[in-house]
């Protein structure tokens, strides 16, 4: 048989110095769906994600909490794996930049880079932002209200002067710009790829890559005088867990170049222009393809620390649900573009397209299954016109679909799906099978068949959004584990009449306005 095709993709890995928040929430769910997506698709999937722990900003906080820093990232890091097991996340390794294995592969990364000569000694003079961990100069600082300068993150920058490594991005103009054109997939979507176009057509200075003035980071090989700048240690992390540095048969050659970084928008220009000059200056090949997302607001507001209006993960689950938040978080705004997060809208989308539109399907066809056939899969007599299209929708749910996975048009899929739970919903109404009950149960039993058979196809396609309802919507058509993955969408792995159902129960449950608050 032939050997899968593989598909490395990675979340940014999060800084310790704070409670994992929606956002963060966020950029993992949109890997995990695309992860369960590609491995019910037949790939060797690798999906990873982790925490991003050395840096003045990290270092600050775990001063702040009066801990020493390895204690405190230890603290930190946990709060992410627990958000990761309460989310569901299917990762395949959870990297810490802190481990053993991450310095080795940052120590010989410099090596390479500097052996090509790309690395030199300088001193930084200027801006820095500690929140940002970037460096800005003078004329992208504004100046703030308190007349302090701020970064246009809205940051506080502060003046470094210090003895520094520079890396000499300014020689990959050229190259980036080349890399850029031959793969108009390399960076999406469309508004990013252009913002980062023009950045470096506007010119790329040296980049400042070590610290003196601290001590929580990677040691420069051969100047342990210096640290490594926490974005050079922190974007390594993709070739550490592939297994960088590269032996003959370890899985660097197996999953690198990665398929895809799936970031926040904050942070394209560190893994569109950095990144990938890093790599290149050291011999290596650049990742495929990075995708960049919006960012969500609550209710209207921009989330902060200082406003007290961050989303936290945990309690949205605890409130409405895993498989709604995960519904939610894909469905309501098109990916990539920022979204609004809204008690309203959340119970919009969760009475409206889950318990109206999906769960109301499931119960009516399964509860009359249940009550009329004898709790068994009908049998499908001779195909009306009605049922043919119905069933042709459903067949050609995962060619719909695949394209906008691809695209990490995750909305789109979404839509897709619904577009056949509406579909079937109409047919329902218009076959009315509880109405050919006593003159016609063998048409009846045609239709409920049918129904089935689409609701088997939604719910496998269904599964890399919403793991746990799809599972047990398929426990309820039969569907055993073994006949889940997208290769069983075809006829040989139909539903077969007279198989035995267990008793149907509601999938998706209503939120009741008066429990708000
Ligand atoms: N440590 C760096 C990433 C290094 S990757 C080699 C970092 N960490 S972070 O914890 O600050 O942010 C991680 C991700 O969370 C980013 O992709 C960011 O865009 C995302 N979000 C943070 N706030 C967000 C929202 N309000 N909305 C959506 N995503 C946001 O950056």
């Amino acid at each position: 048989m032939a050997e899968p095709e593989r598909f490395y993709l990675t979340s940014p890995i999060y800084y310790v110095n704070d409670v994992p928040h929606i956002g963060h929430a966020y950029t993992t769910l949109a890997c995990d769906v695309l992860a369960r997506f590609k491995r019910l698709d037949g790939y060797d999937v690798k999906f990873l994600t982790g925490t991003d722990e050395h840096g003045q900003k990290v270092e600050k906080s775990a001063r702040d909490a009066g801990m020493d820093p390895r204690a405190f990232t230890d603290k930190v890091s946990a709060n992410f794996r627990d958000l990761g097991r309460v989310m569901d996340y299917s990762n395949d390794d959870f990297i810490r930049t802190t481990e053993e294995r991450h310095t080795v592969a940052c120590q010989e990364l410099w090596r390479r880079i500097d052996d090509n000569g790309h690395i030199y000694l300088g001193t930084y003079a200027g801006w820095y932002s500690v929140r940002d961990e970037a460096f800005y100069a003078e004329d992208e600082l504004s100046d703030g209200a308190d007349g302090k300068k701020t970064a246009p993150s809205g940051a506080e920058v502060e003046w470094v002067e210090e003895p520094s490594y520079f890396f000499r991005l300014s020689d990959w103009e050229d190259r980036l710009l080349d890399l850029y054109e031959s793969n108009p997939a390399f960076i999406a979507p469309r508004s990013r790829r252009n913002e980062v176009i023009s950045f470096v057509k506007g010119g790329l200075r040296d980049l400042s890559v070590s610290r003196t003035s601290f001590k929580w980071g990677v040691p420069v090989p051969g100047d342990d005088q210096h640290i490594m700048y926490v974005w050079l240690d922190a974007l390594t992390n993709y070739i550490t867990a592939a297994g960088y540095p590269e032996t003959a048969s370890g899985d660097y050659a197996t999953y690198w170049p990665a398929d895809l970084h799936m970031v926040g928008k904050d942070i394209v220009r560190f893994h569109a222009v950095y990144w990938p000059a890093f790599l290149m200056a050291a011999g290596l090949e650049p990742p495929r393809r990075v995708f960049a997302h919006g960012w969500w607001t609550n209710e209207g507001q921009k989330i902060s620390k200082s406003l007290g209006n961050i989303i936290d993960p945990l309690q949205l689950v605890e409130k409405y649900g895993l498989d709604p938040v995960r519904y939610f978080l894909m469905r309501e705004v098109p990916f990539g573009n920022d979204g609004d997060f809204s008690h309203a809208s959340m119970v919009h989308r969760m009475n409206g397209d889950l318990a109206n539109d999906f769960g109301n399907l499931a119960q009516r066809v399964l509860s009359m299954i249940n009550k009329n056939c004898d709790g068994r899969v009908p049998a499908l007599g001779a195909a009306t016109g009605d049922d043919e299209a119905l069933l042709a929708a459903a067949h050609g749910l995962y060619g719909a679909i695949s394209p906008h996975m691809d695209e990490q048009a995750f909305h789109e899929a979404l839509e897709s799906l619904w577009a056949v739970v509406r579909a079937a919903n109409a047919y329902v109404d218009h076959q009315a099978p509880w109405a050919l009950r006593k003159d016609d149960p063998e048409r009846m039993g045609s239709v409920l068949y049918v129904l089935a058979e689409v609701i088997r196809h939604l719910a496998i396609l269904a599964q890399p959004f919403m793991p746990g309802a799809a599972a047990r919507l398929l426990d309820q058509v039969g569907v055993d584990d073994g006949k889940r993955a997208f290769t069983d969408l075809g006829p040989e792995g139909a539903l077969v009449a007279g198989v035995a159902l267990p008793e149907p129960a509601a999938l998706f449950p209503r939120f009741a306005e008066d429990e708000a608050s």
